[in-house]
């Protein structure tokens, strides 16, 4: 469904203590949760999750990172949810993310910085079920 995205808070900012006020950003501008998980991934299922990012030089870093403390997993609804969620969120690397964008108030770095969202509606479907099954998706 074009209406839904995929967002994980990563292990920077779950250790930094800003689940709250994230979640609280998300929700004000205008997402419905869907489903929402606290977990930890292992470097192995932290490389499936990335696989696309697999031949990338920074993909083992990646991996040792986004396995290093727990996340926050959540599937997300909103109007052109993809692409507004990546407009809240802002650019990768903090140093580039607009003012008032998560990234930019959060993240510590370009690796470690703070969320994850869907770059596109296939890309959404498939990590949403990567974390939960249809019985933990509400309808
Ligand atoms: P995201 O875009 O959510 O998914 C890929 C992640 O890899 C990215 O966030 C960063 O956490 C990390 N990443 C992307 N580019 C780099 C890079 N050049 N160096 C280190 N980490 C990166």
């Amino acid at each position: 469904a074009n209406n839904r995205t995929f967002t994980m808070i990563k292990p920077d900012a779950f250790k930094d203590g800003h689940t709250g006020a994230i979640t609280k950003m998300i929700e004000d501008a205008g997402f419905s949760i869907k489903a929402m998980k606290l977990t930890q991934l292992t470097s192995e299922t932290a490389g499936e999750f990335y696989a696309v990012h697999r031949e990338r030089p920074f993909y083992n870093d990646l991996c040792a990172y986004m396995s290093s403390g727990p996340i926050v997993a959540m599937i997300l609804e909103k109007d052109n949810a993809v692409e507004d969620f990546r407009k809240l969120i802002g650019a990768t690397n903090p140093a580039d993310a607009a003012e008032g964008t998560i990234r930019k108030i959060f993240a510590r770095s370009l690796e470690s910085n703070a969320v994850h969202g869907s770059d596109s509606d296939e890309n959404a479907a498939i990590e949403g079920s990567f974390y939960f099954s249809d019985l933990e998706k509400i309808k």
